[in-house]
Protein backbone atom coordinates (compact mmCIF):
# COMPACT_ATOMS: atom_id res chain seq x y z
CA UNK A 1 0.00 0.00 0.00
CA UNK A 2 0.98 3.26 -1.01
CA UNK A 3 2.28 5.91 2.03
CA UNK A 4 -1.37 8.29 2.08
CA UNK A 5 -1.08 11.87 0.04
CA UNK A 6 -2.55 14.77 2.08
CA UNK A 7 -4.78 17.17 0.04
CA UNK A 8 -5.95 20.27 1.30
CA UNK A 9 -9.25 21.37 0.17
CA UNK A 10 -9.74 25.09 1.17
CA UNK A 11 -13.61 26.41 0.71
CA UNK A 12 -15.06 22.45 1.14
CA UNK A 13 -18.25 23.10 1.85
CA UNK A 14 -18.74 25.36 -0.78
CA UNK A 15 -20.43 24.71 -4.37
CA UNK A 16 -17.00 23.51 -5.89
CA UNK A 17 -16.01 21.77 -2.52
CA UNK A 18 -18.78 19.30 -2.38
CA UNK A 19 -18.42 18.63 -6.01
CA UNK A 20 -14.66 17.63 -5.87
CA UNK A 21 -13.89 16.31 -2.23
CA UNK A 22 -15.98 12.88 -3.35
CA UNK A 23 -13.50 12.39 -6.53
CA UNK A 24 -10.37 12.71 -4.86
CA UNK A 25 -11.12 10.56 -2.49
CA UNK A 26 -12.33 7.72 -5.26
CA UNK A 27 -9.31 8.14 -6.64
CA UNK A 28 -9.84 10.45 -9.87
CA UNK A 29 -7.10 13.08 -9.09
CA UNK A 30 -4.29 11.03 -7.84
CA UNK A 31 -4.53 7.20 -9.18
CA UNK A 32 -6.87 4.53 -7.83
CA UNK A 33 -3.94 2.92 -6.11
CA UNK A 34 -3.24 6.65 -4.11
CA UNK A 35 -4.44 6.54 -0.70
CA UNK A 36 -5.31 10.00 0.65
CA UNK A 37 -5.75 12.07 3.86
CA UNK A 38 -8.26 15.17 2.93
CA UNK A 39 -7.66 18.07 5.09
CA UNK A 40 -10.56 20.27 4.68
CA UNK A 41 -10.72 24.13 5.44
CA UNK A 42 -13.25 26.51 5.75
CA UNK A 43 -14.54 29.43 7.85
CA UNK A 44 -15.84 29.20 11.16
CA UNK A 45 -19.25 29.96 10.24
CA UNK A 46 -19.49 26.92 7.32
CA UNK A 47 -17.93 24.49 10.15
CA UNK A 48 -21.38 22.89 10.88
CA UNK A 49 -21.56 22.36 6.95
CA UNK A 50 -18.45 21.36 6.63
CA UNK A 51 -18.85 18.83 9.57
CA UNK A 52 -21.83 17.24 7.02
CA UNK A 53 -19.22 16.76 3.92
CA UNK A 54 -17.07 14.91 6.26
CA UNK A 55 -19.90 12.83 7.12
CA UNK A 56 -20.91 12.40 3.96
CA UNK A 57 -17.28 11.27 2.83
CA UNK A 58 -17.34 8.82 5.34
CA UNK A 59 -20.89 7.65 4.37
CA UNK A 60 -19.22 6.81 0.92
CA UNK A 61 -17.10 4.10 2.26
CA UNK A 62 -14.06 4.93 0.04
CA UNK A 63 -11.56 2.26 0.22
CA UNK A 64 -8.36 5.11 -0.62
CA UNK A 65 -9.97 7.46 1.88
CA UNK A 66 -7.72 7.75 5.31
CA UNK A 67 -8.61 10.51 7.04
CA UNK A 68 -10.68 13.31 7.20
CA UNK A 69 -9.43 16.50 8.96
CA UNK A 70 -11.99 19.29 9.08
CA UNK A 71 -10.51 23.19 10.56
CA UNK A 72 -11.00 26.67 9.90
CA UNK A 73 -7.12 27.17 10.74
CA UNK A 74 -5.01 27.09 8.19
CA UNK A 75 -1.91 26.23 9.54
CA UNK A 76 -4.03 22.59 10.76
CA UNK A 77 -5.42 22.00 7.00
CA UNK A 78 -1.96 23.21 5.13
CA UNK A 79 0.03 21.08 7.64
CA UNK A 80 2.48 18.24 5.86
CA UNK A 81 -0.30 18.66 2.39
CA UNK A 82 1.10 17.39 -0.75
CA UNK A 83 -1.74 19.00 -2.49
CA UNK A 84 -3.94 22.51 -2.24
CA UNK A 85 -6.86 22.53 -3.72
CA UNK A 86 -6.83 26.53 -2.95
CA UNK A 87 -11.11 27.23 -3.70
CA UNK A 88 -12.17 28.65 -1.33
CA UNK A 89 -13.10 32.78 -1.58
CA UNK A 90 -15.80 34.48 -3.00
CA UNK A 91 -17.28 33.53 -6.14
CA UNK A 92 -18.63 36.54 -9.05
CA UNK A 93 -22.29 37.10 -9.46
CA UNK A 94 -24.24 37.76 -12.85
CA UNK A 95 -22.87 41.33 -14.47
CA UNK A 96 -19.30 41.14 -12.50
CA UNK A 97 -16.11 40.11 -14.56
CA UNK A 98 -13.65 38.70 -11.61
CA UNK A 99 -11.31 40.95 -11.25
CA UNK A 100 -13.90 42.40 -9.53
CA UNK A 101 -13.37 40.28 -6.76
CA UNK A 102 -9.72 41.46 -6.23
CA UNK A 103 -9.50 43.04 -3.28
CA UNK A 104 -12.51 40.90 -1.67
CA UNK A 105 -10.39 37.63 -2.19
CA UNK A 106 -6.76 39.22 -2.31
CA UNK A 107 -6.12 38.96 1.63
CA UNK A 108 -7.29 35.42 1.31
CA UNK A 109 -4.48 34.58 -0.56
CA UNK A 110 -1.64 35.90 1.68
CA UNK A 111 -2.75 34.32 4.79
CA UNK A 112 -2.96 30.68 2.80
CA UNK A 113 0.56 31.85 0.84
CA UNK A 114 1.91 32.22 4.71
CA UNK A 115 0.50 28.88 5.89
CA UNK A 116 1.49 27.18 2.68
CA UNK A 117 4.92 28.40 2.91
CA UNK A 118 5.30 27.14 6.81
CA UNK A 119 3.50 23.84 7.01
CA UNK A 120 3.17 22.34 3.63
CA UNK A 121 5.26 19.82 2.01
CA UNK A 122 8.26 21.17 0.29
CA UNK A 123 7.49 19.66 -3.00
CA UNK A 124 3.64 20.58 -2.33
CA UNK A 125 1.64 21.69 -5.49
CA UNK A 126 -0.82 24.29 -5.32
CA UNK A 127 -3.59 24.82 -8.09
CA UNK A 128 -5.76 28.38 -7.37
CA UNK A 129 -9.21 28.16 -8.27
CA UNK A 130 -10.39 31.18 -6.21
CA UNK A 131 -10.54 34.14 -8.48
CA UNK A 132 -9.06 36.18 -10.02
CA UNK A 133 -6.90 32.60 -10.46
CA UNK A 134 -3.91 34.14 -11.77
CA UNK A 135 -3.36 36.66 -9.55
CA UNK A 136 -4.47 35.02 -6.52
CA UNK A 137 -1.32 32.45 -7.24
CA UNK A 138 0.56 35.33 -7.75
CA UNK A 139 -0.63 36.61 -4.46
CA UNK A 140 -0.18 33.08 -2.61
CA UNK A 141 3.19 32.11 -3.96
CA UNK A 142 4.37 35.08 -3.27
CA UNK A 143 3.35 35.34 0.36
CA UNK A 144 5.33 31.64 0.28
CA UNK A 145 8.75 32.63 -0.56
CA UNK A 146 10.24 29.17 0.59
CA UNK A 147 8.25 27.12 -1.97
CA UNK A 148 9.54 27.42 -5.63
CA UNK A 149 7.09 29.14 -7.56
CA UNK A 150 7.01 26.31 -10.10
CA UNK A 151 4.71 24.51 -7.27
CA UNK A 152 1.72 27.04 -8.07
CA UNK A 153 -0.32 27.17 -10.77
CA UNK A 154 -3.56 28.89 -11.66
CA UNK A 155 -6.66 26.68 -13.08
CA UNK A 156 -7.08 27.46 -16.74
CA UNK A 157 -8.40 23.98 -17.53
CA UNK A 158 -12.04 24.45 -17.54
CA UNK A 159 -11.33 26.94 -20.17
CA UNK A 160 -9.11 24.51 -22.20
CA UNK A 161 -11.72 21.56 -21.39
CA UNK A 162 -14.86 23.71 -22.46
CA UNK A 163 -12.33 24.45 -25.87
CA UNK A 164 -11.72 20.71 -26.08
CA UNK A 165 -15.71 19.67 -25.68
CA UNK A 166 -17.02 22.37 -28.27
CA UNK A 167 -14.58 21.22 -31.11
CA UNK A 168 -15.36 17.60 -30.19
CA UNK A 169 -18.99 18.24 -30.61
CA UNK A 170 -19.10 20.45 -33.96
CA UNK A 171 -17.03 17.52 -35.14
CA UNK A 172 -18.68 14.79 -34.13
CA UNK A 173 -16.07 12.85 -32.50
CA UNK A 174 -14.64 11.85 -28.98
CA UNK A 175 -13.54 14.66 -26.85
CA UNK A 176 -10.17 12.40 -26.58
CA UNK A 177 -9.85 12.79 -30.02
CA UNK A 178 -9.12 16.50 -29.75
CA UNK A 179 -5.69 17.31 -28.88
CA UNK A 180 -3.30 20.72 -29.05
CA UNK A 181 -5.74 23.11 -27.88
CA UNK A 182 -4.34 26.41 -26.25
CA UNK A 183 -5.71 28.78 -23.91
CA UNK A 184 -3.24 31.33 -23.44
CA UNK A 185 -3.18 34.34 -20.62
CA UNK A 186 -5.44 35.25 -17.93
CA UNK A 187 -8.79 33.11 -16.96
CA UNK A 188 -10.95 36.23 -17.76
CA UNK A 189 -12.36 37.16 -21.12
CA UNK A 190 -9.72 37.99 -22.43
CA UNK A 191 -8.44 34.68 -22.64
CA UNK A 192 -6.90 33.96 -26.18
CA UNK A 193 -8.67 30.58 -27.32
CA UNK A 194 -5.99 29.10 -30.26
CA UNK A 195 -6.59 26.50 -32.82
CA UNK A 196 -3.94 27.19 -35.01
CA UNK A 197 -2.40 23.56 -33.48
CA UNK A 198 -5.22 22.02 -32.65
CA UNK A 199 -5.56 18.53 -34.01
CA UNK A 200 -8.86 16.75 -34.49
CA UNK A 201 -8.57 12.87 -35.10
CA UNK A 202 -4.62 13.66 -35.84
CA UNK A 203 -5.67 15.93 -38.92
CA UNK A 204 -5.18 19.54 -38.12
CA UNK A 205 -8.33 21.43 -36.57
CA UNK A 206 -8.34 24.52 -39.13
CA UNK A 207 -8.68 22.11 -42.04
CA UNK A 208 -11.46 20.47 -40.75
CA UNK A 209 -13.36 23.83 -39.46
CA UNK A 210 -14.97 26.82 -40.91
CA UNK A 211 -12.79 30.24 -40.05
CA UNK A 212 -16.30 32.11 -39.19
CA UNK A 213 -17.13 29.66 -36.75
CA UNK A 214 -14.23 29.46 -35.04
CA UNK A 215 -13.67 33.49 -34.79
CA UNK A 216 -17.65 34.23 -33.68
CA UNK A 217 -18.81 31.07 -32.40
CA UNK A 218 -16.17 29.07 -30.42
CA UNK A 219 -14.03 32.22 -29.25
CA UNK A 220 -15.91 33.90 -27.60
CA UNK A 221 -18.50 30.80 -26.25
CA UNK A 222 -15.28 29.44 -24.52
CA UNK A 223 -14.32 33.36 -23.19
CA UNK A 224 -17.72 33.47 -22.33
CA UNK A 225 -19.10 30.34 -20.96
CA UNK A 226 -18.26 31.11 -16.75
CA UNK A 227 -20.61 34.17 -17.32
CA UNK A 228 -23.24 32.24 -19.19
CA UNK A 229 -23.37 29.41 -16.66
CA UNK A 230 -23.76 32.35 -14.07
CA UNK A 231 -26.61 34.16 -15.73
CA UNK A 232 -28.40 31.00 -15.61
CA UNK A 233 -27.42 29.21 -12.49
CA UNK A 234 -27.39 32.13 -10.39
CA UNK A 235 -24.07 30.59 -9.54
CA UNK A 236 -21.05 29.77 -10.83
CA UNK A 237 -19.53 26.29 -12.20
CA UNK A 238 -18.98 23.98 -9.89
CA UNK A 239 -18.93 20.29 -11.39
CA UNK A 240 -17.10 21.35 -14.21
CA UNK A 241 -14.64 23.52 -12.26
CA UNK A 242 -14.40 20.21 -9.68
CA UNK A 243 -13.54 17.92 -12.97
CA UNK A 244 -11.26 20.56 -14.50
CA UNK A 245 -9.40 20.84 -10.79
CA UNK A 246 -8.76 16.59 -10.82
CA UNK A 247 -8.12 16.72 -14.17
CA UNK A 248 -5.59 18.91 -14.08
CA UNK A 249 -4.01 17.65 -10.86
CA UNK A 250 -3.99 14.31 -12.57
CA UNK A 251 -2.09 15.50 -15.58
CA UNK A 252 0.13 17.35 -12.72
CA UNK A 253 1.19 14.77 -10.70
CA UNK A 254 1.75 12.40 -13.81
CA UNK A 255 2.26 13.11 -17.36
CA UNK A 256 0.24 14.39 -20.10
CA UNK A 257 -0.77 12.04 -22.58
CA UNK A 258 1.72 11.65 -25.31
CA UNK A 259 1.43 14.09 -28.63
CA UNK A 260 -0.76 16.30 -26.66
CA UNK A 261 -0.26 19.22 -24.32
CA UNK A 262 -2.39 20.98 -21.91
CA UNK A 263 -3.26 24.58 -21.15
CA UNK A 264 -1.44 25.52 -18.04
CA UNK A 265 -1.17 29.00 -15.91
CA UNK A 266 2.30 29.06 -14.41
CA UNK A 267 4.63 31.70 -13.02
CA UNK A 268 6.37 32.88 -16.33
CA UNK A 269 10.35 33.11 -16.91
CA UNK A 270 9.70 35.08 -19.50
CA UNK A 271 7.85 33.24 -22.49
CA UNK A 272 6.24 34.44 -25.01
CA UNK A 273 6.65 37.78 -24.13
CA UNK A 274 5.10 37.75 -20.33
CA UNK A 275 6.81 39.25 -17.69
CA UNK A 276 8.52 37.02 -15.11
CA UNK A 277 6.80 35.84 -12.26
CA UNK A 278 3.01 36.52 -14.03
CA UNK A 279 1.02 33.52 -13.50
CA UNK A 280 0.43 33.08 -17.24
CA UNK A 281 -1.45 30.17 -19.03
CA UNK A 282 0.78 28.47 -21.67
CA UNK A 283 1.22 25.02 -23.71
CA UNK A 284 2.62 22.91 -21.40
CA UNK A 285 3.79 18.85 -20.77
CA UNK A 286 4.10 17.43 -18.05
CA UNK A 287 6.62 14.07 -17.82
CA UNK A 288 6.28 12.46 -14.52
CA UNK A 289 5.09 15.56 -12.63
CA UNK A 290 7.52 17.75 -14.47
CA UNK A 291 5.42 20.20 -15.96
CA UNK A 292 7.44 22.13 -19.04
CA UNK A 293 6.04 24.89 -21.10
CA UNK A 294 5.92 24.35 -24.64
CA UNK A 295 7.97 27.30 -26.31
CA UNK A 296 9.42 28.14 -30.03
CA UNK A 297 5.61 27.99 -31.40
CA UNK A 298 5.23 30.57 -34.19
CA UNK A 299 2.37 32.97 -33.65
CA UNK A 300 0.28 34.95 -36.01
CA UNK A 301 0.40 39.07 -35.92
CA UNK A 302 -2.83 38.73 -34.69
CA UNK A 303 -2.37 36.27 -32.09
CA UNK A 304 0.25 38.53 -30.96
CA UNK A 305 -2.13 40.99 -30.50
CA UNK A 306 -4.85 39.36 -28.85
CA UNK A 307 -1.67 38.16 -26.07
CA UNK A 308 -0.98 41.77 -25.01
CA UNK A 309 -4.55 42.19 -24.27
CA UNK A 310 -4.39 40.17 -21.96
CA UNK A 311 -0.63 40.26 -20.64
CA UNK A 312 -1.50 43.96 -19.95
CA UNK A 313 -5.10 42.79 -18.27
CA UNK A 314 -2.65 40.32 -15.97
CA UNK A 315 0.16 43.51 -15.66
CA UNK A 316 -2.79 46.03 -14.31
CA UNK A 317 -4.36 42.83 -11.81
CA UNK A 318 -0.53 42.51 -10.78
CA UNK A 319 -0.75 46.22 -10.14
CA UNK A 320 -3.54 46.47 -8.15
CA UNK A 321 -2.71 44.54 -5.62
CA UNK A 322 1.06 45.06 -5.20
CA UNK A 323 0.58 45.54 -1.42
CA UNK A 324 -0.62 41.88 -0.86
CA UNK A 325 2.72 40.89 -2.80
P1 LIG B 1 -18.92 29.06 -2.97
O1 LIG B 1 -19.32 30.39 -2.47
O2 LIG B 1 -19.97 28.03 -3.21
O3 LIG B 1 -17.88 28.40 -1.94
C1 LIG B 1 -16.79 29.12 -1.48
C2 LIG B 1 -16.48 28.59 -0.10
O4 LIG B 1 -15.28 29.21 0.34
C3 LIG B 1 -17.57 28.94 0.92
O5 LIG B 1 -18.03 27.77 1.57
C4 LIG B 1 -16.86 29.88 1.90
O6 LIG B 1 -17.30 29.72 3.23
C5 LIG B 1 -15.40 29.44 1.71
N1 LIG B 1 -14.41 30.43 2.11
C6 LIG B 1 -14.46 31.77 2.00
N2 LIG B 1 -13.37 32.33 2.53
C7 LIG B 1 -12.59 31.32 2.97
C8 LIG B 1 -11.34 31.25 3.62
N3 LIG B 1 -10.65 32.35 3.93
N4 LIG B 1 -10.84 30.04 3.93
C9 LIG B 1 -11.53 28.92 3.63
N5 LIG B 1 -12.74 28.91 3.04
C10 LIG B 1 -13.25 30.10 2.70
O7 LIG B 1 -18.03 29.29 -4.27
P2 LIG B 1 -17.58 28.23 -5.37
O8 LIG B 1 -18.62 28.15 -6.42
O9 LIG B 1 -17.12 26.98 -4.71
O10 LIG B 1 -16.34 29.00 -6.01
C11 LIG B 1 -15.16 29.21 -5.28
C12 LIG B 1 -14.18 30.07 -6.08
O11 LIG B 1 -13.77 29.38 -7.24
C13 LIG B 1 -14.76 31.40 -6.56
O12 LIG B 1 -13.78 32.42 -6.44
C14 LIG B 1 -15.07 31.13 -8.03
O13 LIG B 1 -15.10 32.31 -8.79
C15 LIG B 1 -13.88 30.26 -8.38
N6 LIG B 1 -13.99 29.45 -9.59
C16 LIG B 1 -12.88 29.36 -10.36
C17 LIG B 1 -12.90 28.60 -11.51
C18 LIG B 1 -11.69 28.49 -12.40
O14 LIG B 1 -11.80 27.93 -13.50
N7 LIG B 1 -10.54 28.99 -12.02
C19 LIG B 1 -14.08 27.91 -11.87
C20 LIG B 1 -15.19 28.03 -11.04
C21 LIG B 1 -15.13 28.81 -9.91
C1 LIG C 1 -15.74 29.89 -14.61
O1 LIG C 1 -14.98 30.08 -15.56
O2 LIG C 1 -16.79 29.25 -14.73
C2 LIG C 1 -15.36 30.40 -13.23
O3 LIG C 1 -14.20 31.17 -13.28
C3 LIG C 1 -16.46 31.12 -12.55
C4 LIG C 1 -16.71 32.46 -13.18
O4 LIG C 1 -16.72 33.46 -12.45
O5 LIG C 1 -16.92 32.52 -14.40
Amino acid sequence: MKKPLVVTVTGAAGEIGYAITPSIAFGAMLGEDQPVTLKLLEIPAALPALEAVKMELFDCAFPLLQEVVITDKPEVAFKDCDAALLIGSRPRGPGMERSDLLEANAPIFVEQGRAINDHASRDVKVLVLGNPANTNALIASSNAPDIPVTRFSAMIRLDHNRAVAQLAYKTGVSAAEVSKVIIWGNHSSTQVVDVHYAEIGGRPALELLDVEWVQHQLIPEVQNRGARVIKLRGKSSAASAANAAVYCMRDWFGSTPPDDWVSMALASSGQYGADEGLFYSMPVIVEDGDPRVVEGLALSDTCHQFLQVTLDELRSERDAVRKYL
